[in-house]
């Protein structure tokens, strides 16, 4: 088995990514720890046992000893880091939101076609043990078809967080809640319930003086005929996030953690007695993971050693992507907008306003 060495840029959520990493000896080894900000960086570093730090992206580039640059830093950079990491010849792994627009994910993948490494996005909430649970009951066919789903992202953000330059601006965050914290339950509804047909949306921004959306609601068709309601506010003061998916045999009910919804318990109340025994029957064989950013890296190093596909790929970005085109465009057009977005789409360049 390869140790894959790493290193980890951005040392805000990048401190997980690191715990993640060093969870998990003998596949990865941290090497090194970037973040413009050495103090931070540092801190980080003795917390994990890691030997550097450095502070200049560019350094990482040429050295032998780097494997994978885990791209950890504000969703504008993304793209320019990402590009030159792929260009080095390194495995990238990166943050979301990946990019800013349908246009730069599709140069990215190209870039990562020609590229000798993979790039891997990050979505660490669909690897916990309850959502996998869900998923091998619909990959059994225990679930028969989604009729509906209702998707709740209630979370609490206020001044502080926001007190972060890059926070709450178009130009550095990309967006508000729809893009930085509902994205994640987004995708986990997704990667359940297939592609998005059609979207209706509704933003504001309420709670906090940001340029960008704190609230939401949305109506979506799946392709699969599914419809779906989206709900999202950074000012609930009980933190959840909640899905609930009602297939034609049976009703899946996620926890309510607000970071880990994904995680156990979920209930599956079966519609007829005899899809309870189908759904025990199902997951007997669930085996338990490690949950979220380990839970995702360990599946990364499989894929890496197998050549095998990444537990998350690019499409798995571009269609989060997608949905947030969509979303918001039709919140500024009053008008549902349907999926896919073709080049040429108003939207495909990018959501955000002009400055
Ligand atoms: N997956 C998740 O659950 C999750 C959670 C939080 C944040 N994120 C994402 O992670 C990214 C970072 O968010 P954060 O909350 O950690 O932000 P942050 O501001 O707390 O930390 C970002 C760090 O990156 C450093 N940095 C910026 N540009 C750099 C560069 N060119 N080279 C080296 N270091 C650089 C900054 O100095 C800062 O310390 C964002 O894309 C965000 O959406 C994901």
């Amino acid at each position: 088995m390869r140790e894959y060495r790493v290193a980890v840029v951005g040392a805000g959520i990048g401190r997980m990514h690191a715990e993640a990493f060093t969870a998990l000896p003998g596949r990865f080894k941290v090497q090194a720890i970037c973040d413009l900000d050495a103090e931070r960086g540092g801190k980080v570093a003795r917390e994990f046992g890691v030997g550097e730090v450095v502070t200049d992206f560019a350094s990482l580039l040429g050295r032998a000893d780097i494997d994978i640059i885990d791209v950890c830093t504000p969703p504008a950079t993304h793209l320019p880091l990402a590009r030159q990491a792929l260009a080095a010849g390194k495995h990238v792994v990166c943050e979301k939101p990946l990019v800013a627009s349908l246009a730069d994910v599709d140069d990215l993948a190209a870039a990562a076609r020609a590229a000798r490494g993979t790039l891997m996005p990050i979505f660490q909430y669909r690897f916990s043990n309850g959502i996998l649970k869900l998923k091998r009951l619909v990959d059994a066919g225990v679930t028969g078809p989604l009729h509906m789903a209702t998707v709740e992202t209630a979370w609490k953000r206020l001044g502080a967080y926001y007190a972060v330059p890059w926070r709450g601006k178009w130009a550095t965050e990309l967006g508000g809640c729809l893009t930085g914290h509902a994205i994640h339950a987004h995708d986990m509804l997704c990667w359940i319930a297939g592609p998005v047909a059609s979207v209706f949306a509704r933003t504001a921004t309420r709670v906090n003086p940001i340029e960008v959306e704190d609230t939401a609601a949305a109506s979506l068709r799946m392709a699969s005929g599914a419809l779906a309601t989206l709900s999202v506010t950074l000012n609930s003061a009980v933190e959840i996030s909640r899905l609930r998916l009602c297939f034609h045999n049976l009703t899946a009910e996620s926890a309510l953690e607000p970071y880990n919804p994904g995680t156990e318990p979920w209930t599956f109340s079966a519609m007829a007695p005899e899809i309870g025994h189908k759904i025990e029957a199902a997951l007997a064989g669930h085996e338990a993971e490690p949950e979220r950013f380990t839970g995702q890296f360990k599946r990364y190093h499989r894929a890496l050693e197998t050549g095998g596909p990444l537990p998350v790929t690019l499409d798995d970005a571009r269609a989060s992507l997608e949905l947030l085109s969509a979303l918001y465009h039709s919140a500024r057009s009053g008008q549902a907008v349907d999926l896919p977005i073709a080049p040429g789409h108003p939207v495909y360049r990018g959501w955000t306003p002009s400055p």
